[in-house]
């Protein structure tokens, strides 16, 4: 066998210029067969394999399984879950022959309208970074490798070729790059940048995010550009970007000739040349000997396993879940959508379903209920309200209870532009309202990606589940939830605030020409509301059961300067079910400014009937620090912390009281 090159000692300067490019959309560059040639696709929810591309940048991908989005993934709260969707994934990229899956992607949900959130985790970045790290230990122990997404502070769609971030270092410390730091110790084998300017300078250019990374967050992979994202292939080498993809010839000649008049220094080169060999070789080591763990059908299956543990009952007063051999008026075209479009955000994640069909009113009709559906409205409709819609009412009224299917899909949340609105359409909350008028026995379950402004009709659903955007099998797992097969165990990873205008991001103000100012600092979701005691729909954390849940026992001891608590937690109904328990922690009388509380763990467990389970956690120094902006490190003040233990940030079961002095933590 031919002997392949490891080194960048063994390769022309020339062929160093070519290996940092990448060779095509999807390809690096094999050097003529010298060294192995790695393919890279779109993820995170779904494997997108372009087909074809045509002249106005649209592509085709080949059909593929659909996994829940990234956003209802997040909501499951499940490390398990992530790390089952990771290895599904891998098994797809096996047999489709994808070194790299371009995913995950943990930016910040800074704002409710970025047209992205759907792809991304959590407004809370130990949220995101634990979700990410799980999905890329699964992704990578299959035998693909990750790359991590897109570092940093693009939070919004808007203008995103352009806009400039403008955050403080303790935001970035504490927000923006911790999830990228979490998720880091998954090793990832890449990661990449963002399309958007930090302070100032490109993504592709942030030699400080880049050496803190490489420094700091013990990163060890290469760097990989967003597409199109390098605008000077050169300084951003110097800056330690080691590929640019996809090939751009223009950028590349520019390089080589600034590289033959020296504005490329060797070193800079072979540091980047020598990354990408490393990923190319990491990459073939790690799936060497791997093979597909599962069918397509057991993917599919774990696919529709993740939608039914994410889906989130946000209010409930007893219609769910349903009587069995009751009767069911479905409507809205979410229920028995025309195409996938409607069930996912558009963009490069956007997965091909091929012939795949949802079809919610049927799989009630397959658990008992009798199901009857009228359209009410469609997918195009924002204003009218037709004859369909009073069809649907009248329906309404004839039955036991109204299910009204809403939502948004491709049209309204999509990479490249941020919704317009946090509402949904006119026509839709009029169904919504129409429907509850004719039978307070009204569910409405929501389609989208992302956060919606329910102030108009939230009073007037008897329950609401949020059922995001669930991929293969959604149906089915809807269906379970609602027929209460299945006990709802998902919890927003994101606070449902009682209207825009209370985010202070959403403030207009913060954009000006170019640039984004991140006034708000650390106030970000929970973290704003909690702090100014603003009141909110559903809080962060915030998911029903069909069980109830007892907290009790709280137990607390210091050893080596960690805090160790554990707490019990039973199952108060008839019914098994998963809680998922998060720890907050707060300072109570602060010298710097610090948000009122901070999520530091979380854990989840079924728990049977009766039963009781313990829940254990330890938390170290870093529990309890800030980034301080005058010392430029970590740092935990002398004073007292309260650790809060909640079903959500604000139903706080438990707490426990400690002082910290010198770094030794003192019980109360
Ligand atoms: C997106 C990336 C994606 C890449 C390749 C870019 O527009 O921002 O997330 O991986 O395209 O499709």
């Amino acid at each position: 066998m031919k002997r392949m090159v490891r080194t960048v000692q063994e390769l022309s300067a020339e062929e160093k210029l070519r290996l940092i490019c990448g060779k095509d959309f999807w390809h690096t560059d094999d050097l003529g067969g010298k060294i192995p040639q790695i393919t890279v696709a779109d993820g995170p929810s779904g494997l997108r394999i372009v087909k074809e591309r045509a002249e106005d940048g649209s592509e085709t991908a080949y059909p593929a399984a659909a996994y829940p989005a990234i956003s209802l993934l997040a909501n499951t709260w499940n490390r398990a879950a992530a790390a089952e969707m990771g290895e599904c994934l891998a098994d797809e990229c096996l047999e489709k022959d994808v070194d790299i899956l371009l995913a995950p992607g943990v930016n910040i949900k800074r704002h409710p309208l970025n047209g992205r959130n759907f792809e991304y985790f959590s407004e809370d970045p130990v949220l995101a970074g634990e979700m990410a790290k799980a999905y890329i230990g699964g992704l990578q122990g299959g035998g693909v490798g990750a790359c991590l997404k897109h570092f940093c502070c693009n939070n919004l769609e808007y203008d995103r070729l352009n806009q400039s971030s403008e955050v403080d270092e303790r935001t970035l410390r504490e927000l923006y790059y911790l999830p990228f730091e979490i998720a880091c110790q998954a090793q990832p084998v890449s990661l990449m940048c963002s399309y958007n300017r930090i302070n100032g300078t490109f993504g592709a250019e942030y030699a400080k995010g880049f050496a803190l990374l490489r420094g700091e967050f013990g990163f060890r992979g290469a760097i990989v550009s967003d597409w199109s994202a390098v605008r000077d292939r050169t300084a951003s080498a110097a800056a330690g970007l080691d590929l640019e993809m996809p090939f751009n010839g223009e950028n590349y000649r520019k390089l080589c000739e600034d590289y033959r008049r020296g504005a490329l220094s060797d070193a800079a080169l072979d540091a980047c040349a020598q990354r990408v060999l490393d990923l190319v070789y990491r990459c073939k080591e790690m799936r060497q000997g791997k093979k597909p763990a599962r069918t397509d059908k057991e993917r599919r299956a774990a696919a529709r396993r993740i939608a039914a543990e994410g889906m989130v009952l946000l209010k409930n007063n007893g219609v769910l879940p349903l009587q069995a051999g009751g009767s069911a008026a479905l409507s809205g075209c979410y229920a028995r959508p025309d195409s996938c479009g409607m069930l996912r955000g558009g963009g490069s994640s956007a997965v091909n379903r091929g012939e795949e069909k949802f079809d919610l009113p049927a799989r009630l009709a397959e658990r008992g209920t009798e199901a009857r559906y009228e359209g009410a409205f469609r997918f195009d409709e924002v204003e009218s309200f037709g004859q369909s819609a009073r069809r649907a009412a009248l329906l309404a009224a004839e039955c036991d209870c109204s299910i009204v299917c809403v939502g948004l899909g491709e049209k309204f949340e999509r990479e490249g532009a941020d919704r317009e609105t946090a509402r949904l359409p006119a026509v839709q909350e009029r169904a919504i309202l129409e429907s509850a008028k004719s039978n307070p026995n009204t569910v409405v379950v929501v389609f989208a990606g992302s956060y919606i402004d329910m102030s108009a009709w939230e009073e007037k659903a008897a329950a609401i589940l949020f059922a995001g955007y669930p991929g293969t099998g959604g149906d089915d797992a809807l269906a379970d939830i609602l027929v209460g097969k299945v006990n709802p165990s998902g919890k927003l990873s994101e606070t449902f605030p009682r209207c825009l205008a209370d985010v202070p991001a959403a403030d207009g103000r913060c954009v000006s020409a170019g640039v984004t100012r991140y006034t708000e600092g650390l106030g970000v979701g929970y973290r704003c509301f909690s702090t100014n005691d603003v009141p909110v729909l559903f809080p962060f954390g915030h998911g029903l059961s069909y069980s109830v849940f007892a907290y009790s026992d709280l137990s607390a001891s210091a050893e080596g300067g960690a805090l160790h608590i554990s707490f019990a937690v039973e199952n108060a109904s008839e019914r098994s079910g998963a809680e998922t328990v998060q720890v907050y922690v707060r300072e109570c009388v602060p010298l710097v400014s610090r948000p009122d509380r901070e999520l530091k763990d979380f854990a989840k467990a079924e728990i049977a009937a009766g039963k009781r389970k313990r829940f254990s956690f330890s938390l170290g120094q870093r529990a309890f620090a800030h980034w301080s902006a005058s010392k430029d490190c970590w740092e935990v003040s002398d004073g007292v912390y309260e650790v809060l233990i909640g079903s959500s940030a604000q139903d706080i079961r438990l707490r426990c009281k400690l002082c910290i002095k010198n770094g030794e933590i003192l019980l109360r």
